[in-house]
């Protein structure tokens, strides 16, 4: 019987050296020293990768010298202690077989490549240490997010992504057709005829599964949903993707004091799962991407995050005596400048801002008794801004009605969602979180682009 493959981490983690074991992986670098041929094999299963060495004695070792970087390679040999330093183990090749060989243009050398160039290789891109351990933290950051709400009694809800109610109603959706785009069918006034597209009706990709998430918590109490949402967004920042995923948990008997008790333990539990499971990626980050990463880590999930108040912020903002380059004042959005500065040089911690003016958030938002302000919460973080947007919900049907109207959109595509409140409505609070922002948070990672596998953003959807 054939050996059967292991895989790479745990050769490296072997007890002790064995004999005749079978590694496969791509190679990562070759050296030739003329006597012996040091093949480093990777197969993505940890950071560090596997010293192959290949004695010149090995049959058809002078064809395996010709070997390049980036080939699929299968090797059977002994686990053997490795004389070379920073190594337990190195694997002594009785066999080396080549899969797949890889063309001599292959663009990943041993240099060190910068990100722009390797975001126009995304398809190969995830054969670099940087971006393996990108994706296997991002991969450990979704489990954990399974995880959290798990442990928590929380239901999770495949809500839809083809949607006809713009859940943030700020007209950023992609539209989803089948309408001709050369001949498109039209009423006498110009208008396109979306009752002959197929689905009758004009739809969309969705912006956030929130509504269709609240109606599932006015029956199951406790439920989140996690996918992909849509924004047609034409803001080229390194924190917007026209794609990214979102993860967003909805709590009836809820209100939004719980509402962010619940999003600081979320981000403590997901942020502690990599630093237990994801040391040897997470020093990789720490040492090459952001030094003070796995301090500043710790100290999140070891001190309570500061809260305040729309209001309070603002004053702390003005009081600064920090010029922006948007004024802040009472009424106004805060811009990225003004969330890093409170987080960063200010309060120096992740920071809750609650009851936002209503006019800068949206109509779902449960309002105030102060008659200006709504029961929003954002979750602000140092060196990315908004992680979280979330809030309690306007649960009065008189007060939400209007709302819509004064949002202007078509009535009836809210009906559905009215509904909910027409029948047992309850209070409840939700939130929202970017997920590539935790895994920039988590990694230390400056641009959005580099912690999705497949970046879409505008004018780019290559992969
Ligand atoms: O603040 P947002 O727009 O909130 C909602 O969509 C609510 N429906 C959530 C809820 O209450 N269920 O988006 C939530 C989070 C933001 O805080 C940010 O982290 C992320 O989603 N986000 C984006 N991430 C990447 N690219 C974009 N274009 C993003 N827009 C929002
Ligand atoms: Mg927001």
């Amino acid at each position: 019987m054939q050996t059967p493959r292991t895989k790479i981490s745990a050769l490296l983690a072997a007890p002790e050296p064995m004999g005749d074991v079978r590694a496969k992986g791509w190679a990562r670098t070759v050296r030739d020293s003329k006597k012996v041929l040091f093949i480093e094999l990777n197969d993505g299963s940890s950071f560090g990768g596997l010293q192959v060495v290949v004695p010149a004695e090995l049959e058809g070792f002078d064809e395996l010298r010709k070997l390049t970087t980036g080939s699929a390679v299968e090797v059977v040999g002994d686990l053997v202690e490795s004389p070379a330093k920073g190594q337990r183990f190195e694997l002594s090749a009785k066999s080396v077989q080549v899969i797949g060989r890889a063309d001599d243009s292959y663009p990943l050398q041993k240099k060190r490549h910068g990100f722009d160039f390797l975001r126009s290789i995304a398809h190969l891109r995830v054969r670099t240490n940087t971006f393996g351990a990108v994706f296997r933290i991002r991969s450990r950051l979704a489990q954990a997010v399974h995880e959290f709400f798990r442990e928590r009694g929380f239901f999770y809800v495949h809500t839809p992504i083809i949607t006809a109610s713009d859940c943030e109603g700020a007209g950023e959706m992609f539209g989803v057709t089948t309408l001709d785009l050369a001949n498109v069918p039209r009423t006498d006034a110009g208008a396109p005829r979306y009752d002959e597209d197929f689905f009758g009706q004009n739809t969309f990709l969705t912006v956030s599964g929130q509504l269709n998430a609240e109606a599932f918590a006015m029956g199951l109490s406790d439920v989140y949903t996690f996918g992909p949402t849509f924004r047609a967004e034409n803001s080229n920042t390194s924190r917007h993707a026209s794609e990214f995923w979102m993860i967003e948990p909805e709590m009836a008997w809820a209100d939004l004091d719980d509402d962010a008790d619940l999003a600081e333990a979320f981000v403590k539990y997901c942020l502690k799962a990599v630093l237990d499971d994801c040391a040897e990626d997470l020093a990789f980050f720490n040492q090459r991407i952001d030094k003070g990463l796995t301090q500043r880590l710790e100290g999140v999930v070891g001190a309570e995050f500061a809260r305040v108040t729309y209001a309070e912020a603002v004053k702390l903002l003005e009081d600064s005596g920090q010029s922006f380059e948007y004024p802040v004042h009472f009424g106004a959005n805060l811009q990225a400048e003004h969330e890093r500065y409170l987080t960063e040089e200010l309060l120096k911690k992740p920071t809750f801002v609650f009851d936002y003016p209503k006019e800068i958030k949206a109509f779902y938002m449960r309002r105030n008794d102060d008659g200006r302000t709504v029961a929003a919460m954002d979750l602000l973080v140092p060196k990315i801004g908004e992680l979280i947007g979330g809030s309690q919900r306007e649960e009065r049907l008189d007060v939400l009605t209007q709302a819509i109207i004064e949002l202007g959109q078509p009535m009836e595509h809210y009906e559905w969602y009215l509904d909910t409140r027409r029948f047992g409505t309850a209070p409840h609070a939700g939130f929202g979180l970017g997920f590539e922002r935790l895994v920039m948070y988590a990694t230390g990672m400056e641009n959005i682009r580099d912690v999705i596998p497949f970046p879409r953003t505008p004018r780019n959807c290559r992969f």
